[in-house]
């Protein structure tokens, strides 16, 4: 199935996801903008003539009736992009207030395999479905204090794997886009800094951080009839961080 689909998007109120949403929608795509930003999302979804869906996703009662309500109105879900995430603060592991830990833990990694599993039943009905998960390189390169947020994307990448082999022999597939930074709220304090800026940048052999419309048409592709073989990657889009 190509245009018209119907895609929820979480985490969809602003940054990465709200650009992720705007490309479907800009395709012809019926954007659902799930967000625990009740009224971000109603803004987001208003721009893309899609809907508001407020919903916290480490809330695993809301995740089942949010899913229901959206099947329940539209019949099914297309795609769904596990986009929601958080840092929730820094530090190193020796010293990091448990507290930051599990508030990532709830959102990237509950939150996702919730997200996943309340789909999952659905699609395998349809016996069809796409899955774009957002993770990061962090889940493969470590830097210094990052290191909570980048074991929750880790643990995306294998729930990715998971979903991808589990639901395979139902024609759904799954895949995640690995960012390294973007410009985006989450990320606005270290942009507006030429200091801290420069330090991620000499990082990045192509210079830059990048821009969301630099990785929402690898979200956009990966959930195409294009993409059709490609089942279980974890596709980096850093400008070549990975390799440095
Ligand atoms: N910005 C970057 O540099 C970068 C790099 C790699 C990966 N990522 C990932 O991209 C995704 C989007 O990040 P962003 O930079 O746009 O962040 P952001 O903070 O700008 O936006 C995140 C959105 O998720 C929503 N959200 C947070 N917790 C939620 C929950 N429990 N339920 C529902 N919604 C929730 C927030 O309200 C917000 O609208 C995240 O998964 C992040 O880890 C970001």
């Amino acid at each position: 199935m190509a245009a018209g689909r119907i895609v929820l998007v979480t985490g969809a109120a602003q940054g990465l996801g709200r650009g992720i949403a705007q490309a479907f929608a800009g395709k012809g795509d019926f954007a659902i903008v799930a967000d625990r930003d009740a009224a971000g999302a109603e803004r987001t979804a208003a721009e893309l003539s899609g809907q508001a869906l407020p919903l916290d996703i480490s809330d695993a009662a809301a995740v089942s009736a949010a899913i229901a309500a959206v099947l329940a109105e539209h019949g099914r879900i297309d795609v769904l992009v596990n986009n929601a995430g958080v840092v929730g603060g820094g530090g190193l592991l020796a010293d990091l207030d448990v507290a930051v830990l599990d508030a990532a833990l709830a959102v990237n990694v509950r939150g996702t395999f919730l997200m996943t599993q309340a789909v999952a039943r659905p699609m395998m009905a349809a016996r069809s479905g796409v899955i774009v998960n957002v993770s990061s390189i962090g889940a493969r390169q470590p830097t210094p204090g990052m290191g909570h947020y980048e074991a929750t994307k880790a643990a995306v990448d294998a729930i990715t794997r998971t979903t991808a082999i589990e639901l395979a022999p139902y024609g759904i597939r799954a895949n995640a886009v690995a960012p390294g930074p973007v410009i985006t709220p989450l990320t606005a304090g270290l942009a507006e800094n030429p200091e801290a800026r420069a330090a991620w940048e000499r990082r990045i052999p192509l210079g830059t951080i990048a821009e969301v419309a630099q990785i929402a048409p690898a979200a956009l592709f990966l959930a195409s009839p294009e993409a059709s073989h490609i089942t279980g990657v974890s596709l980096a889009l850093d400008g070549g961080q990975l390799l440095a």
